[in-house]
């Protein structure tokens, strides 16, 4: 979700608003550490060397799925920490040899997103902590910016849960449905992702579609 001149309840935002000349990206975020932060990594790597996207991304949910259940990998502190106003969104890596991102995600309870895209990247998402509620949408039409579209099915994914979005089928929405328990899930993205298109209701199945900046929030 955009959130321009907004202000972390928990904290400064750190935001990314230059980019690196050379590679047209965010700059690098600052290494974060954490345990198990070589095996999660490793595995990662390993799983991008599948070289096909949805080779990559069927080893990557696996990946994942045992790397939440492995007790020597524990996610920096920080990652549990919500933020009141927003879904928390903080880079843990990325990779110089392969491109891809590590996000993790932090949902206060009832946080959640609209309907988005992830730019054409692929994506595999794990729930490290929590429940959440994951809708995939299916684009039905498209006039120009308005968009129709009819939900195609949705899962309730709980701790050691991944899933993978692979475009076209990229439209989805994310929520947290607890009413006071945090979730926390960790996302691998193809390349940064520093802006999407979200989808705001109009009526019926249809929406208008808006970009969106994507803002990050600091690791640390
Ligand atoms: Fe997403």
């Amino acid at each position: 979700m955009a959130r321009r001149s907004r202000r972390a309840a928990a904290g400064p935002r750190k935001l990314r608003a230059m980019t690196d000349p050379v590679t047209g990206h965010a700059p690098f975020p600052p290494p974060v550490d954490f345990p198990g932060r070589d095996k999660l990594l490793a595995g990662i790597d390993r799983a991008l060397a599948q070289g096909d996207g949805h080779a990559v991304t069927a080893a990557l949910r696996g990946c994942l799925c045992a790397l939440i259940r492995d007790p020597a990998v524990r996610l920096p502190d920080c990652v549990h920490a919500p933020i009141s106003d927003h879904y928390a969104r903080r880079e843990l890596y990325r990779s110089r040899e392969h491109g891809y991102s590590v996000v993790a995600m932090t949902w206060g309870p009832g946080q959640g997103t609209p309907i988005h895209d992830h730019s054409g990247l692929w994506c595999v998402e794990g729930v490290w902590d929590g429940e959440l509620e994951i809708t995939q949408y299916e684009l039905l039409e498209r006039e120009g910016e308005r968009f129709r579209f009819r939900a195609a099915g949705g899962i309730q994914a709980g701790p050691g849960s991944a899933g993978s979005l692979i475009p076209p089928h990229e439209y989805h929405t994310i929520h947290n449905a607890s009413a006071d328990a945090v979730a926390v899930s960790l996302h691998v993205y193809q390349a940064p992702i520093e802006q999407c298109s979200k989808f705001q209701p109009q009526s019926g199945e249809w929406y208008l579609r808006v970009d969106n900046a994507l803002r990050t929030d600091a690791a640390a």
